[in-house]
């Protein structure tokens, strides 16, 4: 790991220079967090204008996917860090400048790898460290998936290998539905490798992120520590509220932290990580995990002594880290509900009128119906109050066109 525990001074020959590879609304809070140490940003995104491109000393606008215009803009800004935000990178040419000694990659390129498909952390996770997750299989044809999920039972949940925020994923309840399951796939998959994992559905009490850092104690050894679960609502699997601290039973709790210290530890490098697990009772499986700050932990703005993008900024920089929790709060997401460029936000006072609110907003050049261009959030003695508050700031925010 070269880690640069010096920093210098940004625009100069001493600058500690960071890449954020994909610089949306978690990217540019990561950004925010590392300019406050003097940190030289350069953001990274696939469009102009993107989040983080407006608060970075730089921005770049280049297709990701694309290893010879990746290798091309490192050679060029030659960064002492490189981070990626999002998963639809070129990780096999990270993977590579990362072998030959030409990047530090965070956390690894291979956590990049393995978590920028389904398949390869399903396969780490279950079948390498023994993890508890639902049953799966994957397949790559209609025939291949009517057989995994009859093997998986119903009712199976079936998604993209390479998406996010539930792209193109679907529950499936009877073999009936399976065709319906991968078409829908196929046209929400990022890339459209015509691959599909199906689990069983897991009938959970709850689920949580369980944000794991992994930092440079004094001696110069890794850290791990772990914040407050997290507990979350998924519609049509992405995230629309978050609260902290999610009350779990101690057992769950125990065998939570020790899934997260086993496939962070596994991934290794340093950084925060989201760890998405599912719970019933005492029983915890584990679900899938980012290597970076998870959407989920937005709400650790408002309830964290550092929030999650310090954690990280601070992490990957080789300093040490607070984890603890300053106030129980909650996030409630903002989507754009219109399909338009440069919309504008009414309501955003009488939002911040609900006690102990706060609003951010992504300045996203373009919103979509179900875009998130937004968040609120809201402290409280407890987190119900949080969660009811939260939400009643986020509605009060009306995104309208303006003419
Ligand atoms: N096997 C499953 N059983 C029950 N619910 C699931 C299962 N897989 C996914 N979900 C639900 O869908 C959400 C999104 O799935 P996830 O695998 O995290 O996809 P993404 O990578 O798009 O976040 C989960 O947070 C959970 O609410
Ligand atoms: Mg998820």
């Amino acid at each position: 790991m070269n880690t640069p525990r010096t920093l210098g001074t940004p625009l100069s020959p001493t600058a500690t220079k960071v890449m954020l590879l994909g610089s949306g609304e978690l990217g540019k809070e990561v950004i925010i967090a590392l300019q406050r140490l003097g940190v030289e940003v350069i953001a990274v995104d696939r469009y102009p204008n993107a989040p983080g491109h407006q608060v970075a000393h730089r921005a770049h606008v280049i297709n990701m996917t694309d290893g010879a215009a990746l290798a091309a803009l490192i050679e060029q800004e030659k960064p002492d860090l490189v981070v990626p935000e999002i998963e639809a990178i070129a990780t096999d040419k990270l993977a590579e400048l990362e072998a030959a000694g030409k990047i530090t990659c965070i956390p690894t390129a291979r956590a990049a790898q393995l978590t920028m498909n389904r398949e390869g952390i399903r396969r780490l996770a279950a079948e390498t460290l023994g993890l508890a997750t639902s049953p799966y299989r994957f397949a790559s044809s209609l025939e291949e998936l009517e057989a995994g999920a009859a093997a998986v039972g119903f009712p199976c949940v079936v998604k993209p290998v390479m998406s996010s925020s539930g792209k193109g994923q679907s529950k499936v309840d009877s073999a009936a539905d399976v065709k319906a399951a991968w078409d829908y796939a196929a046209a929400g998959s990022r890339v459209d490798s015509g691959r599909v994992i199906v689990e069983g559905f897991i009938d959970f009490d709850y689920e949580i992120t369980l944000l794991t850092v992994r930092s440079l104690g004094e001696d110069g050894k890794v850290v791990t520590q772990f914040c407050d679960p997290i507990g979350h609502v998924q519609v049509h699997g992405d995230y629309v509220e978050s609260w902290q601290p999610c009350r779990m039973d101690p057992v769950a709790l125990e065998r939570a932290r020790d899934i997260a210290a086993k496939v962070t530890g596994d991934l290794g490098g340093l950084g925060l990580f989201g760890v998405e697990l599912f719970v019933k009772n005492d029983m915890v499986w584990f679900s899938e995990v980012s290597p970076r700050p998870h959407d989920t932990g937005m709400v650790t703005m408002a309830t964290q002594v550092q929030s999650e993008f310090e954690l990280h900024a601070k992490a990957i920089l080789g300093l040490p880290v607070n984890v603890a929790l300053k106030a129980p709060g909650a996030s409630a997401v903002i989507y754009g509900q219109h399909e338009a460029a440069g919309i504008a936000f009414e309501g955003v006072a009488d939002a911040l009128r609900v006690p102990n609110s706060d609003i951010r907003l992504f300045g996203k050049p373009e919103s979509f119906a179900r875009r998130r261009m937004g968040v609120a959030l809201a402290t409280a003695g407890d987190v119900e109050t949080a969660r009811v508050n939260a939400k009643e700031a986020a509605s009060r925010v009306k995104p309208v066109i303006r003419k």
